[in-house]
């Protein structure tokens, strides 16, 4: 197997990471902070994978293109890409987010998918796998996350035309909305998350419907539920709650 995998330093990537460590298997492992890829490096290394790692910012598209051409060179195929590598802006109470702030959400978080596939896409064969990570959060936005929100919903609207032109290659596209999920990412929120799941819960799940071919994998599913209903309220209706539940 070979598994490039992006925000592979820390979090839900890290362990998807330290999963896919075994014999026979290539890692490329993507993110910015060089020792802690190091770190994981080391210990997927001692689980029998081969492993290379690259330290890059994905919203330096040029850098990710060097990258991934260089990936395109060594070899004829990869099993499975997965574009993990997230970041949310802090949860801004004043309601406005910065423009820089904004573009820097979707870069990371949308258009750095688009830079990465491009060059990778022709090393997929039949059976292999391209998985996005997303977030519930694209389902409905709150006022606090506009941004994050809104580059996660451009992801899913990116994943649904993929999956259908990389089905006619038997290609599968994987498309993941977990709910909240322990990670640095969430340590930072200082407020109530509902149905949290533990790292180990949540990537277990996400192994899992990787395993299976999931089309999109929506989780837990009863928060999923939850704001599905949510969506399909009246506007006002929808506003009202989405105000009254909005972080202070
Ligand atoms: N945890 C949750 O509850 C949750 C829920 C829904 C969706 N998600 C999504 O799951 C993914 C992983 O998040 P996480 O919870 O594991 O958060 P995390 O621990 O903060 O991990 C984010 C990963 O992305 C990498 N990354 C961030 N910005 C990057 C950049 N500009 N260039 C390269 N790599 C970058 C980080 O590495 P470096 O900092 O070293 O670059 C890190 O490895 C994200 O896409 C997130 O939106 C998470």
């Amino acid at each position: 197997m070979k598994i490039l995998i992006t925000g592979a330093s820390s979090g839900l990537g890290r362990a998807i990471s330290l999963h896919y460590s075994k014999p026979n298997t290539t890692l490329y492992l993507l993110a910015r902070r060089n020792e802690l890829l190091l770190e994981v490096a080391k210990q997927a290394r001692e689980k029998g994978a081969i492993v290379y790692i690259y330290s890059v910012d994905v919203s330096d598209f040029d850098a990710l293109a060097n990258i991934t051409k260089e990936i395109a060179l060594k070899e004829d195929s990869l099993d499975m890409i997965i574009a993990n590598a997230g970041v949310s802006v802090g949860h801004n109470h004043n309601g406005h987010t910065k423009f820089s702030d904004f573009k820097r959400v979707i870069d990371i978080n949308f258009l750095s998918i688009h830079a990465l596939l491009e060059n990778l896409l022709p090393l997929l064969k039949s059976g292999s796998k391209v998985v996005l990570i997303s977030s519930l959060a694209s389902i409905i936005t709150m006022p606090s996350s506009i941004a994050y929100s809104s580059s996660k919903r451009a992801l899913n609207a990116y994943a649904q035309g993929l999956r259908v032109l990389l089905k006619k290659d038997n290609i599968y596209l994987i498309n993941i909305l977990p709910g909240f999920i322990v990670s640095p990412m969430t340590d930072k929120n200082s407020f109530n998350m509902p149905f949290l799941m533990n790292t180990e819960d949540g990537v277990t799940r996400i192994i899992k419907a990787i395993e299976k071919n999931k089309k999109c994998y929506a989780f837990p599913k009863r928060f999923f539920i939850l704001i599905k209903i949510i969506s399909f309220l009246p506007i006002k209706v929808r506003d009202d709650l989405i105000l009254k539940y909005s972080v202070k």
